[in-house]
């Protein structure tokens, strides 16, 4: 069962367990992108946090310095005087104390500011514009692309770009003129209110691509042992939805094997009741045919013994007659007397010499056939030999031709083509019951009248006796049913249907075979095959 092909059911669950895992797969690569999506947008606004967290402390120290005109700070070797500063008065002052100051910019102190940021933790400040005062605080290509668009409008750009060779997160916001820049960038013709640069911040992108990867690497990790799971779950599911589906089929196939059993067993229960029925009936055929064979041989044993003796006696008083009847011809001298001239006168004497021996001759061939007959009937009841032995079937066929010649003589004309057989090991009474039914029957379909032709032979380890009729044939939708029991196309009385299925069933006892060939309107063939063996076989 479990090698069978797919049946349409197990295809169809097959089928839809495959599409459940298609959709499963499907469902979890799409929350799977949508969580990754996520985790990267996160990512990115967290970055994005940090940089404007930056730039707005920028532009706070920025005012914070440019409010209060720049700071003064020691002059030291990283912070000497500012030469652009030079024309600005008290740029350099001294302390009461005889400490040297110099006064910073607040651009300055943000540069100052951004460097120790860079130290410390990579990022980097920038303040800029596409016209700078000092060259060496010229935009780069990115910032200078950012300025160009804060000058169409935009209010801010964000992106990722490499700065000597390291990827940063890069924010840049426009600085607008405030009344406190105008100071040092009036002469640039800087107005309040104008866009005169940009501040841009750029912080590492490494640290936040290492978390985005770890959050992904979880995420997909998680995805995945989901997916795997469900993939299982499904499969499960399919290999006990296919189990119990199997156990079912399973279940449907034993009920049809015993629905077909039961059947079996009933027909073979029909049949063996009808053969009971059919066996008995010639049992009793039999007993009733031996019992007459019997009691009919005795008699005839004594009639026979008598008509002999009979013969003799006639034949010893004719010729005693003959002698008288020669001595008077001789002795004309002595006349018979005139009761005996009387009585001699009143009998044909010629006639009755002629007759009697014809007479009795005839009364032995009559007790000869009567004979004949009662062997038949022995032979087909074979009451003293019920049981298997070799036998000559063509004997058995001829005794059985004896027992219904008086149904065949007037309807058939028999023609004979046996072949040698070998003597067969069967059950002759059962054997002479397949000839009886199959004889039987070809009479039967002889309308008027017609030729049975009764042959037999050997073919390779099989004998064969076939009965052929001349009579009406049998319809080919009956052609499968003949063998039934009970099936009969004759009236009630002709007919029980129980012929052929004894019959069959006696040839299948004998590991035999019979056939059949019919031609509605032609005639009949019926053909028994029994196997060639011998008692030891
Ligand atoms: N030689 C035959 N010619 C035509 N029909 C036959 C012949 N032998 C059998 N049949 C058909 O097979 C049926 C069954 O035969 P059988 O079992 O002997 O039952 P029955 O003779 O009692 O009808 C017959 O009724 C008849 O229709
Ligand atoms: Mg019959």
């Amino acid at each position: 069962m479990t090698n069978n092909p797919l049946s349409v059911e197990d295809r169809k669950i097959q089928r839809g367990f495959l599409w459940l895992g298609i959709c499963w797969s499907a469902v979890l690569l799409l929350l799977a992108l949508w969580s990754g999506w996520q985790t990267y947008s996160a990512t990115w606004g967290s970055a994005r946090a940090s940089a404007e967290e930056s730039l707005h402390k920028d532009v706070i120290y920025r005012r914070w310095a440019s409010l209060h005109g720049g700071i003064y700070v020691p002059v030291t070797g990283q912070t000497p005087p500012n030469p652009d500063l030079a024309d600005t008065p008290e740029r350099d002052i001294v302390t009461p104390s005889g400490r040297l100051l110099t006064l910073i910019n607040p651009a300055y102190m943000n540069r100052q500011a951004h460097e120790i940021g860079n130290k410390e933790n990579g990022s980097r400040g920038h303040i800029t514009s596409l016209t700078p005062l000092r060259a060496a605080n010229a935009a780069d290509a990115w910032e200078s692309q950012a300025l160009q668009s804060f000058q169409r409008g935009e209010t801010d750009r964000a992106s990722l770009d490499e700065i000597e060779g390291q990827t940063y997160f890069r924010l840049m916001r426009p600085l607008i003129t405030e009344p406190a820049c105008v100071k040092c960038h009036a002469k640039q013709g800087y107005r309040v209110g104008d866009v005169r640069g940009g501040i841009s911040a750029s912080i590492p992108w490494k640290p936040y691509q290492d978390a985005l990867r770890s959050q992904l690497i979880t995420n997909l990790g998680g995805s995945f042992c989901i997916w795997m799971l469900g993939l299982v779950g499904l499969r499960q599911v399919r290999r006990s939805l296919l189990e119990s589906l199997r156990e079912r089929q399973q279940a449907q196939a034993a009920l049809q094997a015993t629905n077909a059993e039961l059947k079996a067993t009933n027909r073979q229960l029909a049949e063996s009741q009808s053969q009971l029925l059919q066996s008995e009936k010639m049992a009793a055929v039999g007993q009733l045919a031996a019992g007459v064979a019997h009691e009919i041989n005795n008699p005839i044993g004594f009639v026979s013994s008598n008509l002999g003796s009979l013969s003799r006696y006639a034949k010893d008083l004719l010729g005693l007659v003959q002698a008288y009847e020669a001595q008077s011809r001789e002795r004309p001298d002595v006349p018979p007397g005139p009761a005996l001239q009387q009585a001699r006168a009143a009998v044909d004497l010629e006639f009755l010499q002629e007759d009697i021996p014809k007479l009795l001759q005839e009364s032995v061939d009559g007790l000869g056939r009567v004979k004949h007959i009662v062997q038949g009937l022995k032979d087909f009841s074979r009451v003293d030999s019920d049981q298997w032995q070799e036998t000559d079937l063509m004997a058995g066929l001829e005794s059985t031709l004896n027992v219904v010649r008086n149904e065949l003589k007037y309807k058939a004309e028999i023609v004979k083509d046996y072949g040698q057989l070998p003597l067969v090991y069967c059950n002759p009474a059962q054997i002479n019951q397949v000839f009886l039914n199959l004889l039987m029957n070809a009479v039967q379909s002889i309308e008027a009248h017609g030729r049975i032709t009764l042959a037999s032979g050997v073919e390779a380890q099989r004998v064969w006796v076939s009965v052929e009729d001349t009579g009406a044939g049998i319809a080919p939708a009956h052609l499968h049913r003949i063998f039934e029991p009970f099936f009969t196309t004759k009236p009630v009385g002709q007919g029980t249907g129980l012929g052929l299925s004894i019959t069959y069933d006696i040839v299948q006892q004998h590991g035999g075979e019979i056939t059949v060939t019919s031609e509605p309107g032609r005639g009949t063939r019926f053909c028994v095959w029994l196997p060639k063996r011998n008692k030891v076989d």
